[in-house]
């Protein structure tokens, strides 16, 4: 029996024997004639058929549009052909720059004639072969910064990555609320472990992952696998905006890290700014003071008939530690969460309700301004903060990339 590298190697010259004009520049046409092969050589182990034009239609329909998809094995490359043809079909021929597939395989031989069925198809800026195990790539293209986000995974490598390496995309924070994790093989051979997390809908804990996933049937598919996993994701751990205030109640940054959130004009910011200015100042000066308790020289201790307190005897329950004002507001969709400088300035962050970790995202967030505003020689105190250097190592170190 032909191994797979026979297989590949029939394949590359059934492709490069074809009329060039047919293939040339038609992804659809270079994937047609990858199936065509593989029914008539036995080619196992593409996605195809009914199994593709299921993922096919999951995409088309995605909002926003897809832009990022990655690939855990590529093997021949069809399946990153059709993800690159999808996103043409979506985009049009002229791409976005960040509509991008990067696909992942351990094997050379395949890495080779991928890349070279991928250039026959005009793809070549569009679907990126990696040589690798998939874990190592994508950790090295988001360490690089070439993704930011995912909208589509697809697990189509060895059964026993699947669930580590969806794991791996959670830490990535590379998920957004829509995202799919598409499946193929979950029944057979079978990928228990990862099918049984995604039916649950993750790991179930505090801020996680949510997803919502469907095992998909395609009875066209008479033997092997028929199953299609599709796993939505329906939250993740979000920071949505931060606002920055200066002690004067001015809005002087705000800065969106999800697609999709609802738009506020800049007018609408700078009365969100003052607004809350007044009414953390509001809350600060109502906060309750308690009585002083009497202490044992005073002529109070000695005279408990004379124990009310002098206008002077109140103070907040811990002596030394001021009122702080508001420090969270909720609601069922998120949560603004305010931590105050001890000079006045205001951070507001808004999040997942879900979220954890709050406290140590706004200790980072101001280490952060620390460094590369208030050090930078060039920026005026109190005034509106621009500072490329601030906006690049918060937006990383939110991606999880630092
Ligand atoms: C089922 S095939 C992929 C088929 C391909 N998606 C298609 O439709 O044409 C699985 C491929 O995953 C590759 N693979 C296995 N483990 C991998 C890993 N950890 N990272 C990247 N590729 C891997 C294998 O070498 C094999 O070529």
């Amino acid at each position: 029996m032909a191994s797979s590298k026979d297989k590949a190697a029939q394949l590359r010259e059934y492709i490069f024997s074809q009329p060039a004009s047919d293939l040339a520049n038609n992804p659809w046409a270079v994937s047609n004639a990858i199936e065509t092969f593989a029914d008539t050589h036995g080619l196992k182990m593409i996605f195809r058929g009914d199994k593709l034009e299921l993922a096919r239609k999951q995409i088309m329909a995605q909002k926003p549009a897809p832009r990022t998809i990655i690939e855990f094995g590529t093997f021949v490359g069809k399946s990153a052909l059709a993800w690159g043809a999808i996103l043409r079909d979506i985009h049009g021929a002229s791409l976005p720059a960040d509509a991008k597939v990067y696909t992942f395989e351990t094997d050379p031989v395949m890495v080779a004639l991928a890349r070279d069925l991928v250039k026959l198809a005009g793809l070549e800026g569009t679907v990126h072969v990696l040589e690798g195990p998939g874990s190592e790539s994508l950790q090295k293209l988001v360490t690089d910064g070439a993704v930011q986000s995912v909208d589509m995974a697809f697990f189509d490598h060895w059964e026993e990555f699947y669930l580590p390496d969806l794991q791996l995309v959670e830490r990535l924070k590379l998920w957004r609320v829509g995202s799919l994790a598409i499946a193929d093989n979950t029944d057979y051979p079978g990928a228990p472990a990862y099918r049984q997390y995604v039916q649950d809908g993750g790991s179930g804990l505090p801020g996680a992952v949510k997803y919502e996933s469907r095992s998909l049937e395609t009875p066209g598919v008479k033997q092997g696998p028929s199953i299609v996993e599709v796993s939505k994701v329906l939250a993740v751990e979000a920071v949505f905006s931060l606002i920055i205030i200066n002690k004067a109640g001015g809005l002087i940054y705000q800065r969106e890290f999800q697609a999709g959130l609802r738009k506020l004009s800049t007018n609408d910011y700078l009365v969100l700014a003052g607004t809350f200015h007044g009414v953390h100042a509001i809350t600060r000066s109502i906060t309750p003071k308690m009585p002083l308790a009497p202490t044992a020289s005073s002529p109070a201790a000695s005279s408990p008939s004379t124990s009310t307190p002098a206008s002077s005897g109140y103070a907040y329950p811990i002596p030394g530690v001021a009122a702080t004002g508001i420090e969270e507001l909720e609601t069922d969709k998120f949560r603004l969460t305010c931590f105050q400088t001890m000079t006045g300035t205001k951070f507001l962050l808004f999040t997942d309700p879900m979220s954890g970790n709050v406290e140590v995202i706004i200790n980072k967030i101001y280490e952060l301004y620390a460094d590369y505003v208030m050090k930078n020689p060039f920026y005026q105190l109190e005034m509106p903060v621009r500072c490329e250097a601030f906006d690049r190592h918060l937006g990383a170190w939110l991606r999880g990339r630092t």
